[in-house]
């Protein structure tokens, strides 16, 4: 397994849909959220979808304990979810600052749900849903984006608040605003 590259903003796969994957529990796709992982990981990020490697496969994971760089953060569980499907459960949306490691040094000002609900599949073929609200509901937003070709920028209502870290927080970043996935 591997830490792999991570397609920067511009790269053409970024904006493809991605396919749903056919069959669990096959060697490819464990060896796929493996590289997922270890690709999270070395980037630290708070969570990773399959396109962003470059794989165009329904495959993202998020979450995890004791992320350093999200102390502040309310704790995700470590999550492989397979084929996603996300329902607001209902029209209330929160902005928030979001970062992606498809767009190193920027932040942007997002809007999404504050409370979904999704559902989906490990990599194994369990099938498992939830209801979050919140941080979560944002890293599976923006996780489940990436499988449809959209990089949070497109969904920046007010480009003012869109920027390079340095310069949107001169007196330095807080957790709260240092989200990257
Ligand atoms: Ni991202």
């Amino acid at each position: 397994m591997a830490v792999r590259e991570i397609l920067k903003m511009g790269h053409p796969l970024l904006l493809q849909v991605a396919q749903p994957v056919a069959s669990f529990d096959s060697t490819e796709l464990i060896n796929l959220v493996e590289d997922l992982w270890e690709t999270m990981a070395a980037a630290k990020g708070a969570g990773l979808a399959a396109p962003q490697i470059g794989v165009l496969q329904r495959v993202v994971v998020f979450g995890g304990e004791r992320n350093p760089r999200y102390p502040e953060m309310p704790p995700i569980p470590r999550t492989v979810l397979v084929n996603p499907e996300i329902i607001p459960i209902d029209q209330s949306v929160s902005e928030d600052w979001e970062g992606c490691l498809s767009v190193p040094g920027m932040r942007g000002w997002v809007p999404r749900y504050n409370k979904i609900f999704y559902r989906g599949w490990d990599e194994h073929g369990n099938a498992f849903e939830r209801e979050v609200e919140g941080f979560h509901a944002r890293v599976v937003q923006h996780e489940c984006d990436h499988l449809d070709g959209v990089l949070y920028p497109r969904r920046v209502r007010d480009l003012t608040r869109f920027g390079f870290i340095q310069d949107l927080f001169p007196e330095g970043v807080r957790p709260a605003e240092n989200f990257e996935a």
